[in-house]
């Protein structure tokens, strides 16, 4: 059975950026473009490690602060050339209500 779990309000995320949530998988960073969609990645870029969560949104991507790798938000993709990946999981945006699928 599907887990939704609540963890944060659309407002506690700034426009074009990020909140980290902790959890027992580790650091989550939610994401929130500038059409007021959300996203979930774990806080580690798939190049070295950096903190996605202090990168730059700009559409659906997020530029690493370390290197400047692009991560697409939906995928946790990285943005070609680079290659790599870092896990996504999945959220739900209901009545200004965040919630992450455990
Ligand atoms: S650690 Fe993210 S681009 Fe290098």
């Amino acid at each position: 059975m599907e887990n939704w779990i609540r963890i944060a309000t659309l407002d506690d995320i700034p426009a074009l950026g990020s909140r980290v949530v902790k959890t027992p998988q580790g650091d989550i960073a939610l994401f929130r473009t500038a059409d007021d969609q959300v996203f979930a990645l774990h806080d580690r870029c798939p190049h070295k490690g950096g903190p996605l969560s202090q990168g730059m949104v700009f559409g659906h991507t997020v530029a690493c602060p370390l290197h400047g790798w692009n991560i697409n938000l939906e995928s946790g993709e990285a943005v070609a050339p680079d290659v790599g990946c870092t896990k996504k999981l999945a959220t739900r945006l209901e009545a200004g209500e965040v919630y992450l699928l455990a």
